[in-house]
């Protein structure tokens, strides 16, 4: 197994519509090394296009089993919605609340091609619909409560992080400089998704 890069906010890939996966093609290997790179991230969730591989392949976790979805497809949402908030490996420090149905019906492929229905609630639906969207070339900023977009940094000798308010003006030139300066196109828009 081998922990792989995430490309960040800014990155073409990331504003792609991912492509369907043939259920006799599951790359074994790439799932295992998206699990070890989410494990060692510390993340809940990730989606292949953060891999710069434009398939539709997610795992979510809930903090006990950690699910592997292949061509997800969300059949059924709660009218019932909750705000929480949310961060993503592709944008690093960042967090914002984001509005969602509160529970979701997903059916998918597991790793084996065999198909897999999950009924999910709280965390779980919440990592479920944020990963969705990374197939779609959606990303949580794109739903979030601007208001609310701050950047995380930890403080010397404390155990809660602080919280700098942002906005998106300002993530852009800091992902600009940061992680994208070698790229030709930037896609920091939904209307640029291809
Ligand atoms: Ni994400």
């Amino acid at each position: 197994m081998a922990k792989l890069e995430v490309i960040k906010y800014g990155h073409p890939t990331l504003r792609k519509i991912a492509e369907p996966v043939d259920a006799a093609e599951i790359n074994q290997e790439f799932i295992d090394d998206m699990i070890e790179t989410m494990v060692e991230e510390d993340g809940v969730g990730l989606a292949a296009p953060q891999m710069n591989v434009s398939k539709r392949i997610m795992i979510a976790s809930d903090l006990e089993n950690i699910y592997v979805m292949i061509n997800p497809e969300i059949e059924a949402y709660s009218e019932k919605s909750a705000t929480d908030a949310e961060g993503c490996l592709s944008l690093p420090g960042l967090q914002a609340m984001v509005q969602r149905p509160e529970k979701v019906i997903v059916k998918a492929l597991d790793r084996e091609g065999k198909p897999l229905k999950i009924t999910a609630k709280g965390l779980l639906a919440r990592v479920i619909q944020h990963e969705v969207d990374h197939l779609n070339g959606v990303l949580y900023v794109d739903k979030m409560d601007d208001d609310s977009l701050v950047w995380l940094r930890k403080v010397e000798g404390e155990e809660e992080v602080a919280r700098d308010t942002t906005n998106v003006d300002e993530v852009i030139e800091v992902f600009k400089k940061n992680y994208n300066g070698q790229l030709e196109k930037l896609a920091f828009d939904v209307s640029q998704k291809e």
